[in-house]
C-alpha cells in the first residue's frame, strides 16, 4: 500500500508533482505559492479506475429485479426478449438528450463515490446506428464533464431480436459488425477496446474470436465477458489473444486460474453483480491472487446485473465476500483497474508524474473503507487537479 502517515501532495498542472511526509512536500520551493487544502487527517488514495461499466442505457430493469426475487432466473428473463434486449428496446427509442441527461448524473454520482477514471461500453444499440449513437454520446461526454471515459465498442452483447429464429441470423449479425460496425467506429477514432460477451445465451467462443481478432486488427485492443453463466473457454481464448482483461469469472476452472495466473490478462471481479443477483457462488479471488493472476474489481454499472456506481460498496463485497483483505480490494480498484484500461502509467497511484486523481475519505484508517458499508464516506475527489466533488 505504500501508507504514508502526515502526508502531502504537491499537484501542479492537474499531475503529481510531489508526494510523501508533509514535511518534505512543503519544504519544496513550488509548495510555497502553492493553494492548501488541508483534509484534516483523512485518508487519501487515487481516485478509484472503474474499468467495466455500462455506462449509456435508457432505463433502470427494476420490474426484471422483483420477477428475479420471485424466483426468475437472469437467464429465463432474457429468453423471454427481457434483460439485454429489454434495454435495448428502450435504447433504441430514447433521444440523445435523454441519454445524455442520465448518464451525466450518473458521471457525477460516480466522481461522488471517489471515482476519477470510467470504461464505458456500448452494447444496448445492437444496430449500426444505436451503437454510433452510443459511442458518440460517450465522446461528447468526455469533453462535457471532468471524469475521464475509456470507451468499448460491445456491439457483440447479444444477438438482436430481429436476426433471433431467422437462418444464420447470429452469423449475419457478426457479419454487419465485422462489416459495417467496426471500420465506422474505427474510422471515427470512438472505441479503444473490443469487448464480446462470450457465455451461454450470448456469443459462442469462435464467434468471440472473430470479432476480437477483426478488432485487434483495426487496432482495438481485446477484453471479454467470461465464463459469468457458464464455463465456456472465454478467460483462455482472452489469453491466447492477450486480451487486457477478462471479466466476471464466476465460472472459471482450476486449469483458467492457472493460466490467468500465468498470463498478464488482467482478472476483473464484478462482485456486484453476484450481490444483486442473489448468487451465492462469488468469483474464486483467493484462488486468482494466489495463482498470481492480476486481480481487478469494478462495478459493472448496469441496468440488469449491478446497478451501482460506489466502487466503495465493491470494495465492501470484495472483502467479505470474496474474502480479499482492505489492502488487495484497494489495490484492485486503482493500479491493477488502471493497468487493466492500458493506463498504469498514467493513473492508479499516487506517484510523481502521474495524473492528480485523488479520493479523499472520511476516515481514520483506510480499512474503514471498505468496513463501511453502503455508506457515503468520499469526502472530496480530485480529477486532473480540479475538485469534482465535495461534500457539504
Ligand atoms: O456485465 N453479462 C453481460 N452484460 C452485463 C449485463 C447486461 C444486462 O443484463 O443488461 C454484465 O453483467
Ligand atoms: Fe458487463
Amino acid at each position: 500500500m505504500g501508507l504514508v502517515k502526515d502526508g502531502a501532495i504537491l499537484l501542479q498542472d492537474g499531475r503529481i508533482a510531489a508526494v510523501g511526509k508533509r514535511a518534505r512536500v512543503e519544504a519544496r520551493k513550488e509548495a510555497k505559492s502553492a493553494e492548501k487544502i488541508d483534509v484534516g487527517g483523512r485518508v487519501v488514495l487515487p481516485g478509484f479506475v472503474d474499468s467495466h461499466t455500462h455506462l449509456i442505457h435508457a432505463a433502470s430493469r427494476a420490474e426484471e429485479y422483483e420477477l428475479k426475487i420471485q424466483g426468475a432466473s437472469y437467464e429465463q428473463i432474457a429468453r423471454k426478449g427481457g434483460g439485454i434486449l429489454n434495454s435495448a428496446k428502450k435504447l433504441r427509442a430514447a433521444t440523445v438528450e435523454k441519454l445524455k441527461k442520465r448518464a451525466r448524473a450518473a458521471l457525477e454520482e460516480f466522481a461522488s463515490y471517489g471515482t476519477t477514471t470510467v470504461e464505458a461500453k456500448s452494447g444496448y444499440g445492437l444496430d449500426v446506428a444505436s451503437e454510433l449513437k452510443i459511442l458518440q454520446l460517450q465522446r461528447e461526454l468526455k469533453s462535457e464533464q471532468p471524469l475521464e471515459i475509456v470507451p468499448t465498442f460491445l456491439g457483440a452483447h447479444v444477438v438482436p431480436a430481429e436476426f433471433r429464429g431467422k437462418p444464420h441470423g447470429a452469423e449475419r449479425y457478426v457479419e454487419i459488425l465485422i462489416e459495417q460496425m467496426l471500420p465506422e467506429i474505427v474510422n471515427e477514432g470512438l472505441a479503444e477496446f473490443c469487448d464480446v460477451f462470450c457465455d451461454r445465451g450470448a456469443f459462442t467462443r469462435e464467434q468471440a474470436r472473430r470479432i476480437l481478432s477483426e478488432g485487434k486488427q483495426h487496432g482495438l485492443a481485446p477484453r471479454l465477458h467470461a465464463e459469468q453463466l457458464s464455463r465456456t473457454g472465454a478467460s483462455q481464448l482472452a489469453i491466447e489473444l492477450g486480451a487486457a482483461s477478462c471479466d466476471h469469472l464466476e465460472k472459471v476452472n482450476d486449469a483458467d486460474i492457472r493460466a490467468l495466473g500465468r498470463s498478464k490478462t488482467v482478472a476483473t471481479l464484478l462482485p456486484g453483480c453476484d450481490f444483486h443477483l442473489g448468487w451465492k457462488a462469488y468469483a474464486p479471488a483467493r484462488k486468482l491472487i494466489e495463482a498470481d493472476a492480476v486481480v481487478a474489481l469494478a462495478t459493472d454499472f448496469n441496468p440488469g446485473t449491478s446497478p451501482t456506481v460506489s466502487m466503495p460498496m465493491v470494495l465492501s463485497l470484495a472483502c467479505t465476500q470474496l474474502r480479499m483483505t482492505p489492502a488487495e480490494a484497494i489495490s484492485a480498484a486503482t493500479i491493477n483497474a488502471a493497468y487493466a484500461l492500458r493506463r498504469e502509467g498514467e493513473i492508479g497511484s499516487l506517484e510523481v508524474g502521474k495524473r492528480a486523481d485523488l479520493a479523499v475519505f472520511e476516515v481514520e484508517d483506510y480499512r474503514e473503507i471498505p468496513y463501511y458499508f453502503g455508506m457515503q464516506r468520499c469526502w472530496m475527489t480530485i480529477k486532473d487537479g480540479q475538485i469534482v466533488h465535495m461534500r457539504d
